[in-house]
């Protein structure tokens, strides 16, 4: 796929992503994390980093964007954004890694933006390699 299909995909939901960021709940770390998905069928949805003062319980922008995802009634991913509060350009955590893959296809995008809309993109096979997948299921 060429930068600039890439760059058609990735204005369809950068804005969408750094809007949920100004809604992260993250009053411990201070690190606002928006991630927004487009679907197959161009259903986009957001979501945000939810933190608590129990630390462990905290979930992360994308898992946001997955659970709204799979409750409106999708679960094949075209592309996501993530962007943080950051200059850098962030990268999704390893856990929120295996939760993209389970609904990805080898074409899923993978954006990662900063809040000036410089972007990185990548597959869920660069992120993740050897993922773990319900192929394992079926011997
Ligand atoms: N965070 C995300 O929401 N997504 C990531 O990919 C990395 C980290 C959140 C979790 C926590 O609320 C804050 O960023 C700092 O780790």
């Amino acid at each position: 796929m060429g930068i600039e299909v890439e760059r058609v995909i990735f204005d369809k939901i950068f804005n969408e992503a750094r809007s949920v960021m100004n809604s992260a709940y993250a009053p411990y770390s201070n690190f606002f994390v928006g991630a927004a998905i487009i679907t197959e069928t161009n259903d986009v949805f957001v979501g945000c980093n939810v933190e608590n003062a129990a630390y462990p319980e905290g979930t992360c922008a994308e898992a946001g964007a997955i659970s709204a995802m799979v409750a409106g009634g999708s679960k094949l991913i075209s592309a996501m954004c993530i962007v943080a509060n950051s200059k850098k350009l962030i990268t999704p955590c390893g856990g929120c890694r295996q939760k993209i893959a389970e609904f990805s296809s080898s074409k899923t995008l993978v954006f990662m933006a900063n809040t000036t809309g410089t972007f990185n993109s990548c597959s869920i096979q660069d992120l993740l390699p050897g993922y773990f997948s319900n192929n394992f299921f079926k011997n």
